[in-house]
């Protein structure tokens, strides 16, 4: 707790935190605060965590890397490591071919947006305009905001956003009007259909890689991904596809966008890229993206952008040693049998009265609460349901931190069965907690 804090927190109505849990350690699953109580990390730092905290191996790689070079820009110069790390994640990342780095995802998805839109230019066409899944999220910048449009976080911004085109995702558990599921997927794959065939301007189609997070974990059919990839090649429209959050193990697959049979111009990585160690972000494309980048220099093809820690070796080091780990750890065969544990306890969740939807793949689960389990209406009181879960949960000894109505279940990826329980009996008695307690 800091009192009298200069700190402002993220995304936070700071009248209502007096109180901030100082972290002074992490070991494992479990974070500890100033006075040694223990919490379970449930959203593995905001979903980036892979191994849990103080891995010695990560820690080692920053440790030998700071000795030798602590950064050096690539404006004009290189560094072994992030030569050495961008070779691994065209390895790793089918179909894909170059490398541009970043700090975090929002900027990674920033580059993904003007590469898309400078490559049209490049080569002469005038394709200009973004379409998008409704409800998705790719960070915070004004280029991501207007992109993935959250209302509730984005409306104060609305008139400084650009304009996108937004075609329907199919929401399982939310399904408009007497549609079945798969009456309403194919209505929304019929949607992008008519728009790339009435719209010859559109540059690049914007999506989350097999589900979207943010938006409340939405996990797409499956081949849906594909179809819209399908689609895209139809009509000469760029796939943006965002792992940002899904990639790297988080569905169960070190590259989701594989598994979804999806063919990606443009895909994003960060979170889980250092282990969720140190900030760094990537965004691949493909050789036809690069190759049309190149030219003269007096034809201006060059891509404009980069940032001061673009390539930094420290997190590319550390991002090397983890992509090490995975495959020696078997990591992601760890992740589906971890996930098994979701699927033998949804039905507790889903039992619950305050409990309209589960839905879990990989190691990401999302508990959806609501007022009214019939008419499905969405739990919301006069302070932040956010606040009341993780003031909950803090007692049950677990770090939740929800969006809104939703639970949200990401633990780091090398959480073992027994940890998982344990956060899934405490997430139970955190929702029986709340019970009777969220007023309108
Ligand atoms: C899918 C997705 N894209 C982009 C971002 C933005 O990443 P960052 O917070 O590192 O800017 C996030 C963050 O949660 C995300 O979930």
């Amino acid at each position: 707790m800091k009192p009298n804090s200069p700190v402002w927190y993220p995304y936070t109505q700071m009248s209502e935190w007096r109180e901030f849990d100082e972290i002074v350690k992490g070991k494992g699953m479990w974070l500890y605060d100033s006075h040694g109580n223990k919490l379970l990390d449930g959203v593995a730092s905001m979903w980036c965590n892979v191994w849990g905290h103080s891995k010695k191996e990560l820690i080692s790689a920053i440790i030998s890397q700071s000795k030798k070079l602590q950064h050096s820009s690539l404006f004009n110069l290189t560094n072994e490591p992030s030569e050495i790390l961008a070779k691994k994640l065209v390895e790793i990342s089918p179909y894909m071919n170059k490398v541009f780095y970043s700090d975090n995802g929002s900027t990674a998805m920033e580059i993904s947006f003007k590469i898309a839109l400078q490559y049209w230019r490049n080569i002469g066409k005038t394709k200009t305009t973004i379409a998008t899944l409704e409800n998705g999220y790719h960070g915070d910048t004004f280029g991501a905001m207007s992109v993935g449009y959250v209302p509730q976080f984005f409306s104060n911004f609305k008139n400084q956003l650009f304009r996108v085109i937004r075609t329907p995702v199919p929401v399982k558990y939310r399904i408009p009007g007497n549609s079945s599921y798969e009456e309403y997927q194919n209505y929304c794959l019929e949607k992008i259909e008519k728009l790339f065939s009435s719209n010859d301007k559109i540059a690049a189609y914007v999506m989350e890689s097999g589900a979207q997070m943010a938006g409340g974990a939405v996990i797409f059919p499956k081949g849906f991904q594909q179809k819209i990839s399908q689609l895209c090649k139809r009509f000469d429209v760029l796939l943006i596809l965002d792992e940002i959050a899904t990639g790297f193990g988080r569905l169960g697959s070190l590259v989701e966008y594989q598994t979804q049979k999806s063919i990606p111009d443009i895909v994003s990585y960060g979170k889980m890229l250092t282990g969720g160690y140190i900030t760094m972000a990537a965004t691949l494309t493909t050789k036809k993206i690069y190759d049309a980048f190149l030219g003269s220099f007096k034809e201006m093809k060059q891509f404009f952008h980069g940032h001061t820690f673009t390539g930094n070796p420290l997190a590319a080091s550390v991002a090397i040693k983890n992509l090490e780990l995975y495959e020696k750890s078997r990591l992601i065969k760890h992740v589906k049998k971890t996930s098994g544990v979701f699927e033998k306890r949804a039905r507790e969740f889903h039992d619950m009265d305050l409990v309209g939807d589960v839905r879990f793949k990989g190691m990401l689960m999302g508990i959806e609460l609501v007022k009214d389990k019939e008419k499905k209406i969405q739990l919301s009181g006069k302070k932040s349901i956010n606040k009341m879960i993780f003031d909950e949960a803090r007692k049950n000894k677990i770090y939740l931190r929800s969006l809104g109505n939703i639970i949200m279940l990401v633990p780091p990826l090398a959480i073992s069965s027994n940890e998982l329980n344990f956060l899934i009996d405490s997430t139970i008695k955190t929702i029986k907690g709340i019970t009777g307690k969220v007023s309108n």
